[in-house]
């Protein structure tokens, strides 16, 4: 805990002064010639965003091992694997990350190049990953966070919303919509602000460049051009991201233990 606190200060601030040093894009890096520097902060970030799923060294857990997969071997700075990250293959269980920077991704790709690199030359052969390696977790530990300093139970009940929720899910559904919940299922809110000042405040219906459309709070569905009105999304899985992203690795686990005990 300690440990992990210590590392997200050393995080921030090296976050925080590459930012205040208003670095030119950096050169495109030849693989195997990682800075360092970039390395240890992909190192970070893949350890808190990626490593429940693919393992903190990205040999595979619950995921796939990346550092034998093609998409990695054939990158070339981020074409291949910047895309993946952005998009995601959400009906395959792997999450978008389509709020994450651009300079994070790049750095998560140089130190992936940097591990398959140390990898080709190591003894080292990463095995594939069986099932056991989904239940690393303790599920008592789990339930302790989630009705603790977890407070899961603040929004969810084992028997409401997730009772049955392993027999619903398969694994690595659960996961995924333990780690990043689908924000198809649920409802985004927005409020719409036309030039005169006159609002409408209800459910998002649908939007794109060109079109915004709403049901508004009198239950009328309406659509604006989008240059015509200003409009203020609200996203209320945006908190529960924001709190994953503060658990640590092996809370995660014991949480994914605790709710595979929900048949
Ligand atoms: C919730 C679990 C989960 C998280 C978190 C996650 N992934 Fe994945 N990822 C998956 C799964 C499952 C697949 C396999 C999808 C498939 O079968 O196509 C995958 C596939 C991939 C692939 C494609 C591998 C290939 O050869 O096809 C890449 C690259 C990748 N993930 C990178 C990342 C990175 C980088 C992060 C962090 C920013 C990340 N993933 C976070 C579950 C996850
Ligand atoms: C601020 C409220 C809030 C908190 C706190 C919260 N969640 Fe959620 N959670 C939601 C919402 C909203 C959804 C999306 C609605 C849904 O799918 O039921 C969701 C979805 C989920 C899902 C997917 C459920 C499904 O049916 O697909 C799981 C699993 C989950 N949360 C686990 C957790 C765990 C574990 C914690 C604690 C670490 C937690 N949540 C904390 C609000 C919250």
């Amino acid at each position: 805990m300690v440990l992990t606190k210590i590392s997200l200060i050393f995080l921030s601030a090296a976050l925080i002064a590459s930012a205040q040093q208003h670095q030119p894009t950096p050169m495109p890096r030849q693989q195997g010639a990682e800075d360092p520097a970039a390395v240890e902060r992909g190192r970070a970030l893949f350890r808190s965003s990626c490593g429940f799923c693919h393992g903190n060294d990205a040999t595979g857990s619950r995921a796939p091992d990346l550092l034998r997969s093609p998409i990695l071997l054939h990158d070339d700075h981020g074409t291949l694997l910047g895309p993946i990250i952005h998009n995601g293959r959400p009906e395959k269980g792997m999450p978008s990350f389509a709020t994450m920077k651009d300079d994070e991704v790049a750095d998560i790709v140089g130190y992936l190049h940097h591990q398959a690199n140390a990898a080709l030359h190591s003894a080292h052969v990463p095995g594939d990953y069986p099932l056991s390696k989904l239940l690393t977790g303790n599920a008592q530990a789990g339930k302790a966070y989630f009705y603790g300093p977890g407070g899961c139970s603040n929004c969810h009940s084992v028997t409401g919303d997730l009772a049955s929720i392993a027999k619903k899910l398969s694994p690595i559904d659960l996961q995924q919509q333990m780690v990043y919940p689908s924000d198809k299922k649920i409802a985004k809110t927005a409020v719409v602000t036309f030039a005169d000042g006159e609002r409408c405040e209800g459910k998002l219906v649908h939007q794109d460049e060109f079109n915004v459309s709403m049901i508004c709070k009198d239950g009328w569905y309406r659509s604006w051009p989008r240059a015509d009105v200003k409009i203020e999304i609200h996203d209320p899985l945006e908190m529960h991201r924001e709190l994953m992203s503060k658990y640590t690795n092996p809370d995660i686990h014991n949480l994914f233990a605790y709710l595979e005990t929900l048949k």
